[in-house]
């Protein structure tokens, strides 16, 4: 689909990579851009109409769909990461959280979606996903579960909406340079480069995003992952839990 002339919606757009997909969308000329954010008065972006959306509040994500109803582009970017292990965690406070928003909110606002954008001719929905869709890492183990999840649930709404020619594109990026991944010196790719190649994806109708050479050597080496990846997983764990002691 082309973005110049659609009507996009972007949740979290009041920072980071939300922030930069909703100034690239009116850039590239998209009609309309809704920028939702739990705090709209936080959308500043010229160009970008804010909407208040916690994507954790079904009952909010029902009325935006229903006011919302032009739209033919949803950005799922809205996320949360907590750095926490399954088996160290505190408690499971932020396995819960990362789950709520990055799955159910996600789930939540594909399902309501799902009629607007098949009234508007298909569209699309771009769901931002990660790296650790497709392997464990411990520094955010619990993330990575919800990531993983939000990655199959891409899988199932692509076979689902295909009959109503709505395309659904999986994001799957290593650190990208916002507040999220600030902790980290670790090599970060620019939210300019990743809104680039989202928006050029979804106007080539391509259902994949692997946004970074980390990502991409990832997803490669999958189908060995017990050989090609743990490995160099532990020995990095092993060694940050002995710094540790
Ligand atoms: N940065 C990375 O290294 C990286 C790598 C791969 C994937 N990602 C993914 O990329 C997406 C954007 O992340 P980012 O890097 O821009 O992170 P960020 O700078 O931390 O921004 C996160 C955004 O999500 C919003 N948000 C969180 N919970 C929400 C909720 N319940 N309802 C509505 N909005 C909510 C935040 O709003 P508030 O301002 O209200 O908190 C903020 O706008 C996320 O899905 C993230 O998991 C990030």
């Amino acid at each position: 689909m082309k973005i110049d002339g659609s009507v996009a919606l972007v949740t979290g757009a009041n920072r980071g990579l939300g922030r930069v997909f909703a100034r690239m969308l009116v850039s590239r000329g998209a009609a309309k851009v809704y920028g939702a954010a739990r705090d709209p008065a936080a959308v500043t972006e010229p160009g970008v109409t804010p909407i208040a959306l916690d994507i954790t509040d079904a009952e909010r994500v029902a009325q935006v769909a229903a006011q919302c109803t032009d739209v033919s582009l949803l950005v799922n970017n809205a996320g949360v990461l907590r750095y926490s292990t399954f088996t160290g965690a505190p408690n499971l406070e932020a396995a819960r959280q990362e789950m709520e928003t990055n799955y159910f909110g996600t789930l939540s606002m594909c399902r309501a979606f799902a009629p607007v954008l098949a009234a508007n001719g298909g569209g699309a929905i771009v769901n931002m996903l990660s790296v650790t869709s497709f392997y464990t890492n411990p520094f955010d183990a619990s993330y990575g579960a919800s990531k993983a999840a939000a990655w199959s649930l891409t899988n199932g709404v692509r076979l689902e909406l295909h009959h109503q020619g709505t395309l659904v594109v999986a994001v799957h990026a290593g650190f990208i340079d916002t507040d999220m991944a600030a902790l980290t010196n670790a090599p970060k790719v620019s939210p300019e480069s990743v809104a680039q190649q989202v928006f050029d994806a979804v106007e080539a109708d391509q259902v994949e995003v692997l946004a970074d050479e980390r990502t991409r050597t990832i997803k490669a080496e999958l189908s060995r992952d017990q050989e090609l990846i743990y490995p160099a997983v532990q020995e990095f764990w092993d060694s940050a839990i002995q710094g540790r002691s």
